[in-house]
């Protein structure tokens, strides 16, 4: 059971700076899940802390140890991949005892592990069977079976769910919840691409993007209170709608005239120095609703999807290419080709000035 320590932590592939200044405090018990686009070096972030990859610049601790030269092995972490690595001609206890034999437990203890980790895992009917008489999710269950026997202090999963299909996918996560209930005092790192994974199951979000640290923050922070545009974008889906515009009025709440004739008030507080200052209004698509008033944006629907729960609307783009997303709740008639006029509550809008939101000044 640890905490983890990132400080000014860097890599770099020869002369490629992948990341830098990653500094990050992770407490025992969390589970931390790092999201961010394809290479923008999520992998490369959790198999430096494995052990896997060294350390360019900066100190990981574990414990108030600095371990950047620790082996893998002695640093107390199990790392579970995307692709499960079973062994297969090894039978699921086998598979799950394997490190145990290897680091010669007597026979007495490796069961006692093994047999544990098989009902935390609800494994117990599999043990005798072969990894390829198992299906996908059960396969990534032996996998994470193979982490708990070690009984590591942190444990690292690398997009562990990404090769199961849509059903599995949420059942193996909301077991992966329920791993983590049966072990309150272990430390989690996750890396993902689902949304849904990243907003259930963190403690904390970090988001990593451009070879450094986005934000970090609770997933309802980082979904109310985005620090920056990228962030503000890269969660939540559809992404937040992002329209160009002035201030016009400041004070307590400050109205922002839209370059594409819309107009909304925002509940965050201006001075009068913000007058006429260029600013993206961000507006979530679910938070856009239909109005008779004055609109915040209206336009020709381009496409309609109707899920049942929800029906998502395309809007023609603009000049400049942005198309906006509106999620409206239920279903909806067609409303294809025609004109829908849209606001929102001044609570649910974000506005940012040179990419940074006006509520971090
Ligand atoms: N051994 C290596 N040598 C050189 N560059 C590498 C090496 N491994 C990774 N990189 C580069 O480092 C960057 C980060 O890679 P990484 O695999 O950590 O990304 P990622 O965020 O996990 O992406 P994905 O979401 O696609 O899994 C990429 O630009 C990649 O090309
Ligand atoms: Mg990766």
């Amino acid at each position: 059971m640890a905490d983890l320590k990132l400080t000014d932590v860097a890599k770099a592939y020869g002369e490629v700076q992948v990341l830098s200044n990653i500094n990050l405090d992770i407490k025992q018990g969390e589970l931390i899940v790092f999201v961010g686009p394809s290479g923008c070096g999520k992998s490369t972030l959790l198999r430096m802390i494995a052990g896997l990859e060294r350390i360019t610049g900066g100190t990981l601790e574990i414990d108030k140890t600095v371990v950047n030269d620790v082996p893998p092995a002695q640093r107390g972490i199990a790392m579970v991949f995307q692709s499960y690595a079973l062994y297969p001609h090894m039978t699921v206890r086998d598979n799950m005892a394997f490190a145990l034999k290897i680091a010669k437990q007597t026979k007495e203890q490796i069961d006692a592990a093994v047999e544990n980790a098989a009902r935390i895992l609800q494994l117990t009917p599999y043990l005798d069977r072969l990894p390829k008489a198992l299906s996908g999710g059960q396969r990534q269950r032996v996998a994470i079976g193979r982490a708990i026997v070690r009984d590591p202090k942190v444990y690292l999963f690398d997009e562990p769910l990404s090769n199961l299909d849509a059903a599995l996918r949420v059942a193996t996560r909301i077991e992966i919840a329920q791993l983590k209930e049966s072990m309150p005092d272990s430390t989690m790192i996750y890396v993902t691409h689902d949304q849904v994974e990243a907003m259930t199951l963190a403690s904390r979000i970090v988001v990593l993007a451009g070879g450094g640290i986005s934000q970090v923050g609770s997933p309802l922070e980082l979904y109310e209170r985005p620090e920056n545009e990228f962030v503000a974008q890269f969660i939540g889906s559809p992404a937040m709608n992002l329209m160009s515009g002035k201030i016009t009025a400041t004070g307590i709440q400050t109205r922002v005239d839209l370059d594409g004739g819309g107009t909304a008030v925002a509940a965050i507080a201006t001075t009068e120095a913000d007058m006429g200052r260029a600013v993206n209004l961000g507006v979530r698509p679910e938070d856009l609703f239909e109005t008779d008033g004055p609109p915040l944006y209206q336009g020709s629907v381009a496409i309609m999807e109707a899920l049942g729960e929800v029906t998502l609307l395309y809007f023609e783009k603009d000049g400049d290419g942005t198309g906006v997303v509106a999620k409206l709740p239920g279903i909806h008639a067609d409303l294809k080709r025609q004109v829908v006029k849209l606001t929102a509550d001044p609570s649910k809008i974000h506005l940012f000035a040179d990419g940074r939101s006006l509520l971090y000044r």
